[in-house]
């Protein structure tokens, strides 16, 4: 049976043009929703997305812009209002790392990360949120007024040496989240995340691609193997829809048990 759960509804995810953004944006394509592919600056992949979502029956546009810059999302939102006329789904899922050990950590690698991931979910959400409360429900589509999903992280709770800034930003974001969704989840207006753990992407290439960091990191997940894009994307497309209405200011782990401590495995 064909996936229709997200029918007539618009969503815009941010970073898709590869990796977690990109699986999540056909996911929701494929389930019906109209989606903008926003990307920084390949192209090429935010393109790619697109016919993938295209091919599979969906409808899809890519959109240039830098999250973490107020012009540029305001931008960003203005096309994806005059295209599509609506938003139902935001997925603030644009994000970098910029890794050095913390005494070699230059000022602008701190601010690059924690701008891209916590300005752009401000900065993001705010306009959504805005346009949320503007509009309200519309019952022939969803229960919700509105739907967010932060992309963080396992560490927003697990320490990450030689990633500070990675780590703070993706702790920071969960509290943002809480936050938010306690503000807004009177309008219903629901926001929530998914905290991915190792995922094959090109984020993480450089460990899965060498076969013995590969080894060490697989001591690091009980379930034994790397996650795919698509463990995350069935997550969101969860997320997003009303099957999970009642899911309110709450993170989803997504990472074959990376969070349980797998250190203490036959230790301790
Ligand atoms: C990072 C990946 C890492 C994973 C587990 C993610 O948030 O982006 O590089 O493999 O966490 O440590």
């Amino acid at each position: 049976m064909k996936d229709e759960s997200l029918k007539n509804q618009v969503a815009l995810v941010t970073g898709s043009s590869s990796g977690l953004g990109k699986a999540v944006a056909i996911y929701l394509g494929k389930a019906g929703a109209k989606v903008a592919v926003n990307y920084h600056s390949n192209e090429e992949g935010a393109n790619d997305t697109v016919k993938q979502i295209k091919d599979a029956g969906g409808e899809a546009f890519a959109i240039q812009a830098d999250v973490a810059d107020e012009e540029s999302v305001e931008n960003l939102f203005d096309k994806v209002f005059s295209t599509y006329n609506n938003l139902d789904i935001l997925v603030s899922n644009a994000g970098i790392q910029k890794d050095a050990p913390f005494t070699e950590m230059k000022l602008k690698d701190w601010r690059l990360v924690l701008n891209t991931i916590l300005d752009g979910a401000f900065l993001c959400s705010q306009v959504a949120v805005r346009y949320f409360q503007k509009r309200g429900i519309i019952t022939d589509i969803s229960n919700s007024a509105g739907k967010i999903i932060f992309m963080s992280s396992v560490h927003q709770d697990i320490p990450w040496a030689g990633h500070i800034n990675y780590a703070t930003a993706k702790g920071g974001l969960t509290e943002f989240m809480r936050t938010l969704s306690q503000e807004v989840a009177n309008q219903k207006i629901r926001v929530n995340s998914i905290a991915p753990g190792a995922i094959k992407t090109d984020i993480n290439k450089d460990v899965w691609s060498d076969e013995e960091k590969k080894k060490k990191l697989l001591e690091l997940i009980p379930y034994n193997r790397l996650g795919k894009p698509e463990d995350v994307a069935e997550a969101a497309l969860w997320l997003a829809s009303d099957k999970s209405e009642y899911v309110n200011g709450t993170t989803i782990f997504v990472d074959g048990g990376m969070s349980l401590y797998p250190g203490f495995i036959g230790n301790g």
